[in-house]
């Protein structure tokens, strides 16, 4: 700890957070952060705290992991940002082929990284769009994606993600998703998955035409409003719809990848093979880095300068 942080209590930390701070950033727990390691925090005052937060899905191999702090030390000596639209470096193409090995699917693949989650599906809504040459965007009732102007409109949570942020993006649209927990009393799993599969029918008919949907994006295990995971079977008819339209199929594994749910992407448990992934959080175990991996023909559809 520096003498500087250490020189100022917690209640001066707290006055000078609430003075240059926005407030818009939301601050759950007002102790000071001075020091983590593996799945613990240490504040100023000398208390250890165990972290279930891991900076909200971060932080997959935990605070400061010695491999992870080696790494950021060896390539800040040797060179941080040459800016690979620039010049390429090695770790960008290294890190490329590993997640096209990793990410499931024996297709051809292809990625691009850039630096925050949001990004990221921004990114996939891009390379959808230009791939298919069509607008819409279809995310889920109780989604998360981000927030960005677009992110924040394919996000379903209006407080406090959306609330006084518009006008939205347009041609984004939300499908139903199911929540078991809800379902009618006495109503067993699999009806209530027929029940939502015909609502996600019925909405390509009643809200958006399949043919002018460039991708459907879906986060496998959605983590916002409750940790809900769709069956199989949903997950697996939302492919086939995608793929019989034409519709790029986006898992959003930003919190859900990297092991979060025992398999590499949350989207293996439900044996099917997304066109695009987009991934960010423990990708870099906290620092800003995400990415967009899927097929190659997808991933070459926009012309060199376009994405980046
Ligand atoms: C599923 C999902 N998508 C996108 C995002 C946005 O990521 P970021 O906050 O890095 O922009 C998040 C962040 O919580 C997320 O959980």
């Amino acid at each position: 700890m520096s003498q500087t942080t250490a020189s100022i209590t917690t209640a001066q930390w707290q006055q000078k957070r609430d003075q240059f701070v926005s407030k818009g950033v939301s601050n759950g727990n007002r102790s000071l952060a001075v020091k983590g390691e593996g799945a613990e925090l240490y504040d100023l005052d000398g208390r250890r705290f165990i972290d279930f937060a891991g900076a909200i899905g971060t932080l997959n191999v935990g605070h400061s992991h010695p491999k992870v702090v080696e790494a950021v030390k060896r390539q800040a000596e040797e060179l941080i940002h040459p800016g690979f639209n620039v010049m390429m470096y090695p770790s960008y193409i290294k890190l490329a082929e590993k997640l096209c090995g990793i990410a499931p699917g024996s297709h051809e693949k292809k990625a691009i990284f850039l630096n925050s989650g949001a990004e990221a599906v921004e990114n996939a809504v891009k390379i959808a769009r230009k791939y298919t040459k069509r607008q819409g965007v279809v995310s889920f009732t109780r989604g998360f994606h981000g927030r960005t102007n677009m992110t924040m409109s394919m996000t379903s949570k209006v407080k406090p993600y959306k609330f006084g942020f518009g006008p939205f993006a347009s041609e984004v649209y939300q499908a139903p998703f199911p929540y078991y927990y809800q379902k009618p009393a006495g109503m067993s799993d699999e009806s209530y998955d027929d029940m939502v599969i015909q609502a996600f029918n019925d909405f390509f008919i009643a809200s958006v035409a399949p043919e002018t949907v460039a991708c459907v994006v879906m986060e496998p295990v959605q983590g916002e409003g409750g940790f809900i995971i769709p069956s199989k079977r949903f997950v697996q008819h939302v492919a086939s719809f995608c793929k019989e339209h034409g519709i790029v199929f986006v898992a959003d594994e930003i919190q859900t990848g990297f092991a979060r749910t025992g398999t590499y992407f949350a989207i293996e448990h439900f044996d099917v093979v997304p066109d695009l992934i987009t991934v960010s959080k423990s990708l870099a175990a906290g620092l800003p880095l995400s990415g967009v991996i899927g097929r190659a023909e997808m991933l070459d559809a926009a012309a060199p300068g376009e994405l980046g």
